[in-house]
């Protein structure tokens, strides 16, 4: 580990800003330690996310693109043609562009943390969609974000799938969808992907599979942290644990020290005792009647819906008027 006594030099060593430096500290310092989930996805994490997508065991992305396949006329017949997609939290684009040829957009904005990421899947959709005005935008949606003029007003239809909804607190979540309702004219509208309630084995199976993966995606939180804040996290010493909590209607993840143990970085340290936790995520799970009020209560209505034969998804529209 770099050893300075001097903060400012130690903080350009670890060439990680301030803010995160200390929302880290905070989080690791609380009573009931806590990481944001955002941290997960370095470059191992977001191989090992795209892994957990295509396991047996994590239904959500192939149920929901199966929704998808079955029910796409009739998104197209209820949403209508034209307008501006806005894709929030893009990554490679796919789920969008398999949009395209059905919902014909005149603008596709897609949005995610980093833009050089998405500039990429851009080009080259660009080059199968060219009658498409496309304009990428890196924008960290879990903070205030205000559209830039380039994005067209008209027919604003934001695409949220992946359930990313239920990685927010309901009152989070709300006030997201509050925004979203702002930023669109009275002929805009979301199209989102909501994961539902169902029975505990299969949810709690979905976040913590045989494989593993989605151990070792948890665990690499330690190791990115290591990074950014100069830790010693030592991942060995550490559990993935998930488990539905049907009160609250969320699965957790956490982080479970096996041994007591010491975490130190420059500026601090903490001690965790046996069985203590780090809580690193919740996913929400709502029922159809839940996110419907949800989204009536943001300014949405008619909200209709198209789910699978198990009903264990749900892809929900509803109109900004
Ligand atoms: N939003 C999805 C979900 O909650 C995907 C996701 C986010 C996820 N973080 C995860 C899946 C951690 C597995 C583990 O299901």
């Amino acid at each position: 580990m770099p050893n300075s006594s001097n903060p400012a030099e130690r903080h350009a060593l670890a060439r990680t800003p301030l803010h995160i430096i200390r929302e880290l500290e905070t989080g690791l310092l609380a009573d009931r330690a806590h990481t944001s989930p955002k941290y997960f996805y370095d470059t191992v994490g977001s191989v090992l996310f795209e892994a957990i997508c295509v396991l047996p065991e994590y239904y959500p992305t192939r149920t929901e693109a199966e929704i998808f396949s079955t029910h796409m006329a009739d998104m197209a017949r209820v949403i209508g043609s034209g307008g501006c997609l806005i894709d929030l939290g893009a990554g490679n684009c796919a789920k969008a562009a398999r949009l395209f040829p059905v919902l014909h957009p005149d603008q596709y904005v897609p949005i995610d943390i980093s833009v050089q990421h998405l500039q990429d899947a851009v080009t080259r959709l660009q080059q199968r969609f060219p009658h498409i005005e496309m304009t990428a935008l890196g924008l960290d949606l879990a903070h205030d974000w205000v559209l830039p003029t380039e994005v067209r007003k008209d027919k604003r239809l934001f695409f949220y799938p992946g359930s990313s909804i239920g990685n927010f607190e309901p009152h989070q979540a709300l006030a997201f969808l509050r925004h979203l309702r702002a930023a669109c004219d009275r002929d805009g509208g979301i199209l989102i992907g909501v994961d539902l309630i169902k029975d505990k084995p299969l949810l709690d199976a979905a976040y913590a599979d045989s494989l593993g993966i989605t151990a070792a995606f948890n665990l690499n939180l330690l190791r990115h942290i290591n990074q950014l804040l100069q830790s010693d996290f030592d991942v060995s010493q550490w559990q993935h644990e998930a488990y539905f909590n049907s009160v609250k209607s969320r699965v957790e993840m956490h982080l479970c020290a096996k041994e007591n143990l010491r975490v130190n970085w420059p500026d601090g340290y903490r001690n965790f005792i046996q069985g203590e936790h780090i809580h690193t995520e919740n996913s929400y799970k709502y029922s159809i009647d839940s996110f419907s009020a949800l989204l009536a209560e943001a300014g949405f209505s008619n909200a209709c819906h198209w789910t699978d034969r198990q009903g264990w998804f749900a892809v929900m529209y509803a109109k900004a008027a």
